[in-house]
């Protein structure tokens, strides 16, 4: 286990696993953890999914009996880092991935899953539909202090983010040389289709809202995205410039769950 020499004392670190299936069960422990704790301590707990692939495996357990019945779903509420701009019912859905995983596996309250809607009539009118809807989660809800904070960038703080990383450094749909790298004020942002894997516009969460998390937790497998790694905890400087990635730096805590298995 490496501690990452991080800017607070909160937790940043990286733990090894063999395997997928090991990182999995180590992150279905942690936002059982988060879940349980956050929802004592506040009543709710507001958890961000991860797209993509790597991340099935740990949703799938999460969905199983054993794991499921330690989960608080009433008060667990679920968002996306990122969505691509297909169809809900589409293989490439991040919400479809998810919701066939575990999400319609279990007893949480159907208001308590906040997809990013991809019906709207283009991306950039998507990205601000689901601004408002955090916003209205957060500061009509009375989920977020808002007292004092300068107009314009005050930013939610999800409990905890789970966060993918691609084999160029991008993560959530913030890729690299991408201007939306600069946002400083929006809470989301759409993606102009032609960049990623699959090539679609997306809508993402930006910097300033996943670094604001208490709790941020990567998912990553493979030699490739081991080596980025390695250059983010050798060259930090060199990494921001490199790879989104390298610019998750949130207020809270940071872990790394590693998994050797390409
Ligand atoms: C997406 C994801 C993205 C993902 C990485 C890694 O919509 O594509 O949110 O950020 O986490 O691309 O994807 P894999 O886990 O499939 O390698």
């Amino acid at each position: 286990m490496h501690f990452i020499q991080g800017t607070n004392s909160l937790v940043k670190m990286v733990r090894e696993f063999t395997n997928i299936q090991e990182a999995s069960k180590a992150a279905v422990k942690i936002i059982i953890d988060i879940a349980r704790s956050a929802a004592v301590s506040q009543g709710f707990c507001s958890i961000v999914l991860a797209g993509g692939s790597t991340p099935r495996q740990t949703y799938e357990l999460l969905g199983e009996p054993r794991n499921a019945e330690q989960m608080p779903w009433q008060t667990s509420h679920f968002f996306w880092g990122d969505e691509r701009w297909v169809a809900s019912t589409h293989q490439e859905s991040n919400y479809s991935m998810a919701d066939k995983s575990f999400l319609s596996k279990v007893h949480i309250p159907e208001m308590n899953i906040h997809r990013i809607s991809t019906g709207y009539e283009n991306p950039s009118i998507g990205a601000a539909g689901y601004e408002k809807l955090l916003r209205e989660f957060f500061i009509s809800g009375g989920r977020m202090e808002t007292d004092g904070m300068p107009d314009g960038n005050t930013f939610p703080s999800f409990d905890l983010i789970l966060l993918g990383m691609g084999a160029d450094g991008h993560t959530a749909s913030l890729f690299p040389g991408s201007a939306l790298l600069e946002e400083k004020q929006k809470w989301v942002v759409s993606v102009p289709a032609g960049i990623g894997s699959p090539p679609v516009a997306r809508i993402t969460l930006t910097l300033p809202v996943i670094n604001q998390a208490k709790n941020i937790l990567f998912l990553i497998s493979g030699r490739r995205k081991r080596q980025i790694l390695d250059t983010m905890l050798a060259r930090p400087a060199e990494a921001e410039r490199l790879f989104p990635a390298a610019r998750i730096k949130p207020a809270g805590s940071l872990v790394w769950l590693v998994a050797e298995q390409d």
